[in-house]
């Protein structure tokens, strides 16, 4: 697999603001092969980049920031993996906004994988403990929280997720997790889903990711990505990542 850089757009720019800044992401995509570079913008301007963004390198690709757990029907202000199928590869489930303001959980979180699965679009599972503690003492809480967020999915279908460590005391503060704190945490979660389903998952790092930190996560070879808010915003400081990430310096 590629290693792959999501810019987590959230509810952020203007269509023109996003049409300009794919368009650097594409720049970014065909400068780098080897790295898969993937853009989160909000639902409405889906359908506008896709329309625009008509020559796209097979490593660029376009993302959901979420999805219903539904197929369809009665469920006001939801899209559906359905409607999203010919629109974007990826998107993101669970992401802690999402769970924090929207309450989402449990099996609401496998609901929208099952749904993402049956529409060929790659589930990025997000997840990550509240505050700092002892890796020993996270990395047993994130197990017990994904078991609830992967209830009721076969190995088959875990097998075809991504997931991403995004500790919520890193998202938007500036203070990410050292690599080696992120490291340890995701070689954990690695093993336990190797032992528990006996899959290999890619997972990416999010949390406060800048150019300034991007290269110290690039020389841990177990973060299969990254994961980008804020400083995804920003056409060269979202270059620099990728660039950087990818030791493509
Ligand atoms: P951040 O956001 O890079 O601004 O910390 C990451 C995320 O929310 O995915």
């Amino acid at each position: 697999m590629k290693r792959i850089v999501i810019a987590n757009w959230k509810m952020n720019l203007s269509l023109a603001e996003a049409l300009a800044l794919a368009q650097q992401a594409i720049r970014v995509a065909e400068d780098m092969p080897h790295v898969q570079v993937v853009i989160a913008p909000s639902f409405v301007w889906l359908v506008p980049l896709n329309l625009e963004l008509r020559i796209k390198p097979g490593n660029f690709s376009l993302s959901g920031q979420s999805v219903s757990q539904w197929p369809d029907g009665a469920y006001t202000g939801d899209v559906s993996a359905k409607q999203l199928s010919h629109l974007v590869d990826y998107c993101l489930v669970g992401h802690s906004e999402r769970r924090r303001f929207y309450h989402e959980g449990g099996d609401s979180i496998a609901g929208q994988i099952k749904q993402l699965l049956a529409h060929k679009i790659t589930p990025v599972i997000c997840f990550g403990e509240m505050s700092q503690s002892k890796q020993s003492t996270v990395s047993s809480q994130i197990t017990i929280d994904l078991r609830k967020d992967l209830v009721g999915l076969s190995a088959q279908e875990i097998g075809r997720c991504l997931f991403a460590y995004e500790p919520l005391w890193a998202i938007g503060t500036g203070m990410a997790a050292t690599p080696d704190y992120a490291k340890r945490v995701i070689e954990h979660t690695k093993q336990w889903a190797n032992e528990q389903y006996g899959v290999k998952i890619p997972v990416l790092y999010g949390g406060s990711v800048t150019e300034d930190n991007a290269a110290d996560f690039g020389t841990v070879k177990t973060i299969d990505g990254l994961l980008v808010g804020g400083a995804s915003l920003h056409a060269k400081r979202f270059a620099h990542i990728c660039e950087r990430f990818s030791g493509h310096v």
